[in-house]
């Protein structure tokens, strides 16, 4: 019930530990990683199609992301945003560069949910309306406002929602038309490919047929690429692909190659509505989170990763419809495959073959978030395990 306080239900305390037991762990421990396969603490090895939640986008061990983070580390470990930085500069073009035209202005974070909460704040202000629509389905992070907007959140909830929020059915653009008519909606946001729901992409149609209700209405368009974007669905962003571009744009998971960095990216007109102070974070745009943005970007565009995370996607559909899989969604490397048994069941016999794949919020969609340096054999590989499954 909305309203109702929440109650942690924790395991029974591990008296060896003094972490928080809050989540459902797996049964593995990592303690190597090189390439896409991660080495655990009994010496087995995994094929990692799961990437640490879409993060580990150049794999483990990639020699660029160490020499720049050995070079930046050993040069300038870290100054926040009161100085200027050369490096941060260079990580904000490099960034505007990758994105859809028209999103030429940076501010670096260090997570999704402070990308999206940054973004939600510049359009409630910007516009001076109290509504923000979201689509059903969505997840966009844990903090108050990202919360807010994301899908039956409940279960982190806050007392209440610190504004007012509508949900759209995904899809509909009548519906969406509906919410946006009485012209007090500050921002449509929305999930090009809903991640967590399960890999459920929304159609360049409904992207576009938004943009264009939200303008109509005076709505400024969000679009949370934070598991989509960075060449994740066989384009740099699937706004790029759908020849969308949105007046904010929120991007992080594998921004820097799994160091901790988020970035949201605006349009010139909101920009300009921004004043000194009015935007702040003390890590966000440090000097080792943005040379690695950069380093990232570099190795993405050297080894043409944007066209191999497509190409792999291909294959993905083309050979893994075996053994249990009904049904292949997402888009790209956010791929969604449905089963006939549950994604819990799957994982596990896959974990027992060597392999690690993710679940979603829905019971029936096991999730890959592969790194993008995966090769056609690592499909294969995975096909062939699936297969061996029980249909
Ligand atoms: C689409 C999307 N938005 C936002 C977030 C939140 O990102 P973070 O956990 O870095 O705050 C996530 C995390 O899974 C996500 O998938």
């Amino acid at each position: 019930m909305e309203g109702e306080p929440m109650h942690l239900a924790l395991d029974a305390p591990d008296e060896a530990s003094h972490l928080l037991p809050v989540y459902d762990q797996l049964g593995i421990e990592p303690v190597e990683g090189h390439g896409v396969r991660l080495t655990l603490a009994d010496g087995r090895t995994l094929l990692d199609f799961y990437g640490g939640h879409a993060v580990a986008l150049l794999g483990y061990r990639h020699p660029r992301l160490l020499g720049t983070l050995a070079a930046q580390a050993r040069q300038l470990f870290f100054q926040s945003n009161a100085v200027p930085m050369a490096i941060r500069e260079r990580a904000a073009t490099a960034l505007a560069d990758f994105a859809p035209p028209g999103l030429g202005n940076v501010f670096f974070v260090n997570s999704g949910a402070e990308a999206n909460e940054n973004a939600l704040r510049i359009a409630l202000r910007a516009t001076g309306r109290k509504l923000v629509v979201a689509v059903e389905g969505a997840f966009h992070g844990r903090t108050a406002g990202a919360g807010a907007v994301t899908w039956n959140a409940r279960w982190y909830g806050f007392p209440r929602a610190p504004f007012d929020v509508r949900f759209a059915p995904r899809e509909d653009l009548a519906a969406l038309e509906r919410l946006l008519a009485r012209g007090n909606v500050a921002a449509l946001i929305a999930e090009p490919v809903q991640g967590v729901a399960g890999a459920v992409a929304l159609s360049d149609e409904w992207l576009r047929g938004a943009r264009a209700a939200t303008e109509r209405a005076g709505t400024l368009l969000i679009l949370d690429e934070v598991q989509s974007g960075m060449g994740r669905c066989g384009a740099p962003f699937v706004a790029t692909a759908a020849g969308v571009t949105p007046d904010l744009l929120t991007a992080a998971k594998g921004i820097a190659g799994g160091f901790p960095a988020a970035a949201l990216l605006l349009s010139d007109a909101l920009a300009r509505s921004l004043k000194v102070g009015e935007l702040g974070t003390t890590f966000g745009g440090g000097p080792l989170a943005c040379a690695l943005i950069e380093a990232t970007l570099d190795a993405i565009a050297e080894q043409d990763l944007v066209a191999a995370a497509a190409a792999r996607g291909e294959r993905i559909r083309a050979v893994c419809r075996v053994g249990p899989v009904r049904e292949i969604t997402g888009r790209g490397l956010l791929t969604g495959l449905r089963t006939t048994r549950t994604a819990r069941a799957i994982q596990a016999e896959l974990l027992a073959r060597g392999i690690l794949v993710g679940t979603s919020s829905d019971p029936h969609v096991v999730r890959l978030l592969p790194p993008l340096v995966i090769s056609d054999a690592d499909v294969d590989t995975l096909a062939a395990a699936l297969a061996e499954l029980p249909a």
